[in-house]
This record gives C-alpha cells, structure tokens and sequence, in this order.
C-alpha cells in the first residue's frame, strides 16, 4: 500500500509550542474559509486506525531481543512497575520486575529477577492476532532496596506462603541490601511467590507490531512492541487467570519511539540497580475538550474498539461514541455505542496516587449496527429489550433510552460507574487521559468497591476546551498487514462465529 505524506498543520489558536516533525502526523483539513476543523482532527485520527499500511503483525511473532517498558506501569492493586525482558535464541529468557513506592518510578521497593524458558504455541483462537505460548519457570529472584518493602514482603510471605516459605527471608532487620533472596526454584522445589500476587502468565499470550513512522529520523523510524498478556482486575483471580488481552506494550530496546529518556534508564538497569525515572509534573485534571483513542484497542473476552470522549467541564456532561470491530486492526466494524451523561466534581485518590476518582452517570445511549450479523441479531430481540425491534437495519441508528438501555449488548439504562482517571503530558506535549481499567471478569465497576486501581490504554486529546485543536496528534497505529502464513481464509470463517460468542456475554462499557 502506498504511504500516504501527512500534511503539516499546526493551528495557533489553542496550542502554544513549536510544531515537532516527528510528531505530527495528524493531518487537519482546511475549509473553503481556510480555518480548521476540529471536529476532523479527532474523526482524522480515529479514520487513520483504519486505513494505512504501517504496523505490520509478525506472526509468529519474533521475540529474541530486550524489550523495555516506556514509562511507568500501573498494575491493578495498585503496583507501579518498570519492566525489562530478555529473550533468548535457544528459547531462554530472563526478565527485571522493578517495583515501586511511588506513580512516577523514583522509589524502588523491590526488584525481581525472573529465569525461564518460552516455547510459542498456536495462533490465539479467543484473541485473533495473538500467538499463545508455554513457559516454565527456573528461578525468581528478589533483591530489597527498602527497609520497609522488606518487613510488609516478609509478612505476606510468612502469612500466606506455603511450607518452607516463612524461613526464606532473614527476620527483622537483619537484611542484607544487595542480597538476592531466591523465591522460587524450579531445582529445589519451593516457590514462594504466589504471596507477592507474581505470575508470567502474561507470557502466555504474545504479540509483536512492527511499525513505521514515516516523520521520523532516518533510523528511527521503525518502533517494535511487543504485546504481553494482560494481569487481571482481581488480586485473587491473579494467579490463575489466563490473558485474553493485553498489558500496554514493551518496546525494542533497539527500535523505541523517540524522545524516551526512560528506555536508556531502564535497559541499563539490573536486580541491583533499579531504574530511577526522570521526574514528571503531575498534571491537573482538566477533562474539557475531545479524546480520542490513539490505537485499535483490545479487551479482554475479546473486543476490539477505539474511543471518542468529549467532556463539557462548564456543566460537567459528556458523551462517547465506542466503535466496536471484528478484527484487530478495527477495520471490520460490527457496532457503535453513543453515550451520554454526566459526571461530578472529582476527589484525589487515596488508594491509586496519582489518580482522580470520579463517578459517571450514563443516562442515554444509541446503537447503530455495523455488520449484517449484528443487525440481524439486535433486530431478532426480544420486544422492548434494544430499541425497536424489528425495525433494525445495517448503519441505521436507534435511541436504546426508550428501552432503558439494550440487553442483547449489556447496555443498562440508567447506569452509574465509579472511575478512576488520570492526565499526563507525553513527551511531545500531548495530553493523554488515562481511564481506569474495566473489571476483567467483564462486569461493571458498578459500587466503589469496584472502582479500578489501573489503567487502560490512553486517549490523545484531539480538541481543547473551547473546541479548538489543542496539539498535534501524533500518529501511532496502523492496521497490521499479517506476514508469514496465510491465516485468512480461516480468519474469516471464524469471524462471525467469534462475534456472536463474543455477544452474547458482552459487557456493554462506559469506557
Ligand atoms: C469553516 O469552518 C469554520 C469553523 O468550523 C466555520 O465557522 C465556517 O463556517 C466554515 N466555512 C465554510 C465555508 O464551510
Ligand atoms: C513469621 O511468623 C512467625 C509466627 O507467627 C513469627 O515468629 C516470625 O517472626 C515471622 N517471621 C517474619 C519474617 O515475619
Ligand atoms: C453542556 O454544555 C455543552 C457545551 O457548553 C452543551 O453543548 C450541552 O448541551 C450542555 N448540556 C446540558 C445537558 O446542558
Ligand atoms: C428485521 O425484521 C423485520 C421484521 O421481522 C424484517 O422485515 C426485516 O427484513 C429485518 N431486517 C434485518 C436487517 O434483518
Ligand atoms: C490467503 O488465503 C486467501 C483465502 O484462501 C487467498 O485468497 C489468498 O490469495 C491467500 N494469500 C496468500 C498471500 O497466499
């Protein structure tokens, strides 16, 4: 497919900086009366998932390398991690968990050093365009770099580990910095680690992009991801659960995106010598304006989607529209959601530092079937369940309110959520809003017991407060062409199959 050339257009009115070359991809259009339109930044980038050629799938995907996390991690609970993952040609790998105190990564706790071994198994049937893989572990270490990590380590591991577990760590005080306390041995046979909530399953559901930028730098241009199974919401359900989704992506030691002052930080980092990341302000959280997903976002039990938020911050409403696909590249659309409601003032979170909780009222909704299937099914609905049944057809939209929602998608009107949000400014100046990550069981966080600890994928701001385009957008995501074998006959067939399980146990989401 032919790379399209992005035309450069910076609008003064909202944004106030220097126009970065690499960044901004995203092209604005120019009415007859020259002036630009917000409202094409945000469709632009969502259109922009859909039509390129720039993020290529490997399949089977291709591991041997080290792989570095971005930033700093949120992991339900909350746990704030950096990660940095070696794999091998002869299948070994050897991985770095640096845990810490604090949202921003500058207070190490503790530093896990994890040794095994992978073999790639099938492509995923339940999540299209993953390959599922074995792992068996041979060690995990843990090096303490905090008086206090040691004593709340060692009373988990004294309450909750198994035999043989209590004696691990030396008692009191008397630990040793530096030392690396085995926790696991596949030799000896003890593991202990079930009391730290640690597992790998997330290699057990892998994927890896490879994609293009074509405003970068010579050299720069190519970013490699890879996609590691996702953690699940629940503490207790962390040590069984399968991933059907994904974590936010490790880069390419050798290929990452440009500026990363954290990718250096944390590839030379050891059990030892934990990364320290630079410092970032804390941004406040001022929701007004347009968001908009900067990739074809994957969910658990398997849907795939982008997103697009506007927020009223003067009379605090606002409204979504989830376009929902088949495929994950979201290029074949099967539904979209329009939402709107309000929400109220939010209050600093206690629990996730960093985080603002607020709570979301959604009042109205609309669904507009994108394929046959999906219109055949809303249509065949039991009366009075979603809209007017019967009278559903393909990219026909229908107000679900009048039935208090649509229960063949879980939508249920009127419906209150307990959120979790955060801004934070990339290293472009982009503001991205963070929203809390969906209960993995599918569920709603419907009662503030299940508010979310963690975070989804970010949405850029696409338009400012006052309608106007707030910054560049940088472009990141492109549909992935499948190299290596020919899946697609059988991708296809699977397609509609695929759809219907997944609607039938759908979770209709706020975000
Ligand atoms: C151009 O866009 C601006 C801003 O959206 C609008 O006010 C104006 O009417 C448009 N002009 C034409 C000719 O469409
Ligand atoms: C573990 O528990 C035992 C008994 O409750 C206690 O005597 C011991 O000091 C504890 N060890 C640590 C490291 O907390
Ligand atoms: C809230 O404010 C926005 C923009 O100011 C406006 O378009 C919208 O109609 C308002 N909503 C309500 C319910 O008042
Ligand atoms: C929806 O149902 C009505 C009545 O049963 C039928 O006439 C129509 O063809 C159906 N449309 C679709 C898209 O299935
Ligand atoms: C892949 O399979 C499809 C369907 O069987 C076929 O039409 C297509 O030509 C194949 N593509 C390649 C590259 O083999």
């Amino acid at each position: 497919m032919v790379p399209k050339l992005w035309l450069f257009v910076f609008l003064g009115a909202c944004a106030s900086g220097i126009p970065h070359w690499d960044g901004a991809a995203l092209q604005g259009q120019r009415n007859s009366s020259g002036r630009l339109q917000w409202e094409s930044q945000c469709q632009y980038q969502l259109r922009h998932l859909q039509d390129g050629a720039r993020i290529t799938a490997l399949l089977p995907p291709r591991l041997e390398g080290h792989w570095i996390s971005t930033s700093c991690e949120v992991r339900p609970g909350p746990e704030f991690l950096t990660r940095s993952y070696m794999f091998y040609s002869n299948r070994l790998f050897k991985a770095y968990q640096f845990y810490y105190q604090d949202p921003s990564c500058r207070e190490p706790l503790y530093s896990l050093l994890i040794k095994g071994k992978l073999r790639l198994r099938q492509a995923s049937w339940i999540t299209r365009g993953a390959t599922e893989a074995s792992y068996h572990l041979h060690k995990v270490g843990i090096v303490f770099h905090s008086q206090s990590a040691v004593v709340e380590i060692a009373e988990r591991i004294n309450r909750t580990g198994g035999r043989g577990c209590g004696k691990l760590l030396p008692p009191g005080r008397s630990w040793i910095p530096g030392t690396v306390y085995e926790l696991l041995s596949a030799k000896a046979e003890i593991d202990c680690t079930g009391a730290l909530g640690f597992a790998m399953h997330e290699l057990s559901l892998i994927r890896v992009e490879r994609h293009y930028k074509l405003q970068q730098m010579p050299g720069s241009r190519v970013v490699e991801e890879l996609y590691l199974g996702d953690i699940h919401t629940e503490w207790s359900e962390r040590l069984h659960y399968r991933p059907t989704g994904y974590q936010r992506p490790l880069q390419s030691a050798m290929h990452h995106s440009h500026p990363c002052p954290a990718c250096g930080i944390i590839y030379r980092s050891d059990e030892h010598h934990p990364p320290i990341l630079p410092h970032r302000a804390t941004l406040p959280l001022r929701l007004g304006g347009k968001w908009v997903s900067l990739r074809c976002e994957v969910r658990p039990a398997v849907l795939f989607l982008t997103r697009l938020f506007t927020f009223h911050g003067g009379n605090r409403t606002w409204e979504g529209y989830y376009h929902h696909y088949s495929d994950p590249a979201c290029r074949q659309p099967t539904f979209t959601v329009y939402a709107s409601g309000h929400y109220n003032k939010g209050t600093l979170s206690t629990k996730v530092r960093g985080g603002t909780e607020l709570t979301f009222r959604v009042t109205r909704a609309r669904v507009t079937p994108m394929d046959q299937v999906t219109a055949a099914m809303l249509n065949a609905s039991h009366p009075g369940s979603c809209g007017d049944a019967g009278s559903w057809a393909l990219g026909v939209e229908q107000d679900v309110t009048p039935t208090n929602g649509c229960s063949p998608l879980g939508i249920k009107l009127p419906h209150v959520e307990f959120e979790l949000f955060k801004i934070e400014q990339d290293l472009r100046g982009q503001s991205l809003l963070f929203i809390g990550e969906r209960p993995t069981d599918g569920s709603n966080p419907d009662i503030p017991e299940k508010r979310p600890t963690s975070y989804q994928d970010p949405l850029v701001q696409c338009a400012g407060a006052s309608g106007g385009f707030s910054r560049q957008l940088h472009h990141s995501h492109q549909p992935e062409k499948y190299s290596g074998r020919n899946r697609s006959s059988k991708v296809h067939s699977m397609g509609s199959l695929l759809l219907i399980t997944a609607l039938t146990f759908l979770r209709w989401d706020l975000n």
